[in-house]
Parts: C-alpha cells; sequence; structure tokens
C-alpha cells in the first residue's frame, strides 16, 4: 500500500468510527452549567429582578440524544434555596438527580452548587426542566431536547427546522410575594397578568413587548414546534391562524399522527406538532389562551406570536385567529380523546395487564382551619383526604439510609370514608395532615383512578408522576365505576405520558410497573395546588441485584 493509499484509508476509518461511536450504547456525556442568578428583566410589560438561569428566560435548552448521559452543574447565585427537576427524565435508578426539594434532595443553598447526572434511556422527543422549590418555576424553566440515537429516524416525515416554544405566565409583581401573601390569607393567589410564549405576551396584549416572537418559515416547508407548558395555573389552548397541527409527540412519546385546529395542553406537558406552511406568504397569528371548564379565576389575556413567510412586506396585516371560549370543553375533549400510543413495532405500547395494586385516589380541595391565617381558615389541597406536609429531610435520604419519623408508608390506596365524590359537597370540607407514602415492590403494577371531587369546586387537575411514564387507559366524567368503566378502557394504545389532566367533576385511569427503585412524587401540576398539599409520593423498593437496585447518592448531594 503507498502512502497516499494508506492515508486515505486511515482518514476514511477515522470518519466511519467518528461517525459510529456516538451511537454505541454508551452515548456522549454532555456537560451544561446553570447558574442560578437574578436578572432584570425590562423584556415584558415592566422592569423586574427575576430569578433565572444564567440571566435568560426562559432558560437555555439542553440538547441530548436517546443514551447519553447529561451532567448540569448548578450553582445557586440567589438568596432563595433552589433545586431543578428534569420533568419526565425517567431517572432510572437516579432519583437523587430528580430534583424535587425535600422529596429526592435537600435544596441547594445559596452560594451551593451541585451536579445533577443522569443518562437518557428509553426516550426521546420534547422534555423540561424547572425549578422544584416555591414558585420559582415560574421564571426558572427551559426545554429538555432528546434527539433520537444516530441513523435512527423520527417515525414522521423529517421537518425542515425544529422550534422550541415555551409558553408561560407572568406576574407583575414577584411571585414569591403573590403566593405568600396567598398562604397568609389563606385563599387563593392573584392569578398571573399576562401568558407568554417564549417569555413574549405578544403585540396584541397591553404589555409593551418588541413585536412578540416570531417564527419565520418558507413557503412548502414543514416545520417541528415542540410545545411545552411552563406556566403555573393554567391549561391552554394553542392555535395558528389558516394551519392545521398534526400532533406527533407528547411528554416525550410518540402517538398517532392526527391533525387538528387546536392544541390543549396542561402545566406539565409537552407537545410536538408539525406544521406545513401551506400559504404563499404573509403572517399569521399564534394565539395561546387559557382553557378553564370550572367557576375559576384565570388570567384571560391571550399571549400572540407570529409565523412569518420569507418575503412578506413588513406592512402586511397579520392573519387573526379567534382562540377557543376560555370554556370550551368540547374542544378540550376532542383534543385529549384523540391520543393514542403510536404502538408501533419499534414503539409498542406495553401496558400492564396484570394488576397488582388497584388504587382510588381522590383529588380536590378542603379547607382547614387556620389560626394565623386572616380569615380564620385557609384553603387546602388532599389525594384521598390527606394534606401532604413537607418533610425537613429528603424522602428519598430518610428511604435509602433508613431514617425513621420522617414518613410512615401508610397513604390509603382507597378514600378511608367513600362518599358520592361528584354530587353534593359534603358537610365536612376539613382534610387531615400527614408525610405519608404509598409502597411498591419493585417491578409491581398499577392501576391508578384519579377522581376528582366536589369538594368546594370541581376542577381539572393535571396530575405529574416523577420516575415513570404512566398509559392513560380510561377517562370519564361522574363518578368512577369499576365495574363499567373498566370494561371500556384502552389497553392496545392508550396515550404513554408523565402528566395527564383529570376532568373537572371526572375521572382519569392509568397504568404503570414501578420498575425504578426509589420515591416518586406525584402531585397536580398546577402550584397553587401543589402549594396547598395536592401531593403524595410512592416508594419503590430495590429488587433483586445491582440493576433493580438504586444507586448510592453522589459526593455533593446537598445537605439540608
Ligand atoms: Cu414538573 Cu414535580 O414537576
Amino acid at each position: 500500500m503507498d502512502i497516499k493509499t494508506w492515508l486515505q484509508f486511515v482518514i476514511v476509518a477515522m470518519v466511519f468510527v467518528a461517525s459510529t461511536f456516538p451511537s454505541s450504547v454508551e452515548g456522549r456525556i454532555r456537560h451544561y452549567k446553570f447558574n442560578v442568578v437574578m436578572k432584570n428583566t425590562t423584556k415584558l410589560c415592566e422592569s423586574k429582578p427575576i430569578v433565572t438561569v444564567n440571566g435568560r428566560f426562559p432558560g437555555p435548552t439542553i440538547v441530548a440524544r436517546e443514551d447519553d448521559t447529561v451532567m448540569i452543574k448548578v450553582v445557586n447565585h440567589v438568596k432563595y434555596n433552589v433545586s431543578i427537576h428534569w420533568h419526565g427524565v425517567r431517572q432510572l435508578r437516579t432519583g437523587w438527580a430528580d430534583g424535587p426539594a425535600y422529596i429526592t434532595q435537600c435544596p441547594i443553598q445559596p452560594k451551593g452548587t451541585y451536579v445533577y447526572k443522569f443518562k437518557l434511556t428509553g426516550q426521546r422527543g420534547t422534555l423540561w426542566w424547572h425549578a422544584h422549590i416555591l414558585w420559582l418555576r415560574a421564571t426558572v424553566h427551559g426545554a429538555i431536547v432528546i434527539l433520537p440515537k444516530l441513523g435512527i429516524p423520527y417515525p414522521y416525515p423529517k421537518p425542515h427546522k425544529e422550534v422550541v416554544v415555551v409558553l408561560g405566565e407572568w406576574w407583575k409583581s414577584d411571585t414569591e410575594a403573590v403566593i405568600n401573601q396567598a398562604q397568609k390569607l389563606g385563599r387563593a393567589p392573584n392569578v398571573s397578568d399576562a401568558h407568554t410564549i417564549n417569555g413574549n405576551p405578544g403585540p396584541l396584549s397591553s404589555c409593551v413587548a418588541n413585536g412578540g416572537f416570531k417564527v419565520p418559515v418558507d413557503q412548502g416547508k414543514t416545520y417541528m414546534l415542540r410545545i411545552i407548558n411552563a406556566a403555573l395555573n393554567e391549561e391552554l389552548f394553542f392555535r395558528i391562524a389558516g394551519h392545521k397541527l398534526t400532533v406527533v409527540e407528547v411528554d416525550a412519546t410518540y402517538v398517532k399522527p392526527f391533525t387538528t385546529d387546536t392544541v390543549l395542553i396542561a402545566p406539565g406537558q409537552t407537545t410536538n406538532v408539525l406544521v406545513n406552511a401551506t400559504k404563499k406568504a404573509g403572517k399569521y397569528l399564534v394565539a395561546v389562551s387559557p382553557f378553564m371548564d370550572a367557576p375559576i379565576a384565570v388570567d384571560n389575556v391571550t399571549a400572540t406570536a407570529s409565523l412569518h413567510y420569507t418575503g412578506t412586506l413588513s406592512s402586511s396585516v397579520t392573519k387573526l385567529v379567534a382562540p377557543p371560549p376560555q370554556n370550551a370543553t368540547p374542544v378540550a375533549n376532542s383534543f385529549i380523546n384523540s391520543l393514542r400510543a403510536l404502538n408501533s413495532a419499534k414503539y409498542p405500547a406495553n401496558v400492564p395487564l396484570k394488576i397488582d395494586h388497584s388504587l382510588l385516589f381522590t383529588v380536590g380541595l378542603g379547607i382547614n382551619p387556620c389560626s394565623t391565617c386572616v380569615n380564620g381558615s385557609r384553603v387546602v389541597a388532599s389525594i384521598n383526604n390527606v394534606t401532604f406536609i413537607m418533610p425537613k429531610t429528603a424522602l428519598l435520604q430518610a428511604h435509602y439510609f433508613n431514617i425513621s419519623g420522617v414518613f410512615t408508608d401508610d397513604f390509603p390506596g382507597k378514600p378511608l370514608m367513600p362518599y358520592n365524590y361528584t354530587g353534593t359537597q359534603p358537610n365536612n370540607l376539613a382534610t387531615k395532615k400527614g408525610t405519608k407514602l404509598y409502597r411498591l415492590a419493585y417491578n409491581d403494577t398499577v392501576e391508578l383512578v384519579l377522581q376528582d371531587t366536589g369538594m368546594l369546586t370541581p376542577e381539572s387537575h393535571p396530575l405529574h408522576l416523577h420516575g415513570f411514564n404512566f398509559f392513560v387507559v380510561g377517562r370519564g366524567i361522574g363518578n368512577y365505576n369499576p365495574v363499567t368503566d373498566r370494561k371500556k378502557f384502552n389497553l392496545v394504545d392508550p396515550v404513554e405520558r408523565n402528566t395527564v389532566g383529570v376532568p373537572a367533576g371526572g375521572w382519569t385511569a392509568i397504568r404503570f410497573k414501578a420498575d425504578n427503585p426509589g420515591v416518586w412524587f406525584m402531585h397536580c401540576h398546577l402550584e397553587v395546588h401543589t402549594t396547598w398539599g395536592l401531593k403524595m409520593a410512592f416508594v419503590v423498593d430495590n429488587g433483586k441485584g445491582p440493576k433493580e437496585t438504586i444507586r448510592p447518592p453522589p459526593s455533593d448531594y446537598p445537605k439540608c
């Protein structure tokens, strides 16, 4: 072999190795640094200091591939305790990196540092990260984009471009002051002053904001929007003037593609949609507005953005779209009922068919006496009438190191005092308090019916489970009937997700397999309800051998 041929051979070999190496089972390591800092923002209605990651709102996007390991060094430069949750990341055996304060870790104190390290296993799609303490997630949040392994295509046509679209809520006043004030009164906090699309409420709102977020598009091309609802307390509708949306993925699981005018997205959820730029030119409004079909106050300001076709004159008028009415239950239902798991040979829906734990959890509000509250009582929330009390030691730590006195594992699997949950309001609205967990053995299968109650008022609750995806096998209005409703469950291609809405005055049934040892939080993703106690946790014991056992905590695990 002459030197030239030899060199060519070496180069080809190097290119080959370079292109195949990252798709090896181990994946790459992706490093990120998150500086939690105050930033004075003038981007919205007025200037105010907010807590941010790296001075950005929304925060930076994490991009990685399936099988990669992500290491995020979080440095806390603010006066608050901080922790960050990687919402929807399964965290197989790495609960130490999950993030909810006092559940899986003590918070990172001011000046403190913690490196979150986890592997992305068996997941690809859009997820997100957010602060998981106090109300800091109002401004401390961002996207996680998990690309498929190298060389593995999407199960839908490859879009020309992808755009992250983070929906949020904005308060003119400091959000910590908003919730502190409400807790003193024992009443609901003020609703937000604006919704935002990538940090911007848009030109049609009363806030001045540099024109709104723009998506530039070329005629004939397809775009994928990775939509994230990072709002604290509101389910949102999403529409684009003159364009259909094809839903291809939710919560980082592929769905059977379907086309719709309107996307419904609850806090915590993510939705990928394809948009074909079928028009010749022009500007088209994107409208984000609240969905609320119960008598509860919401921020009714529509946030707007726009699609801009290349070559459109800046003087051209934006084509408008009317948002659905705030109480458009039929629009919400038709979206929810269209969701089905892709359930292909490559991406099967492995729905548990044999069930070890059949649970019924009521979710709702209540009123407890409160001597320090202005009104002498406070609004609380509960699951099976237990208002969850946050511990002072992280539950995962207490579980792993066998520290007693932090929690009990007697969370009731059924309501202790059954009543007509969606009928007339019972006389006694008081709840019990406790730090109760529900214990599962490794690989136990769970069917969990989440039943809304009419205590105070029926209301839709987006329930989020950490550490797992679950299948949404059924949904209905009124009280769940175990005989007739179970017969109608979809056990073939139910949508798989990590956050699901329990309809106002109705129920949702989910199934999952407890194949992840650790302590896993479950709560309403309306921040106000989490604050009020609509939360609990599952403790999943280790199985057999190291592959079924939680890893030891990292050496920089924060102390309380
Ligand atoms: Cu996105 Cu425990 O939350």
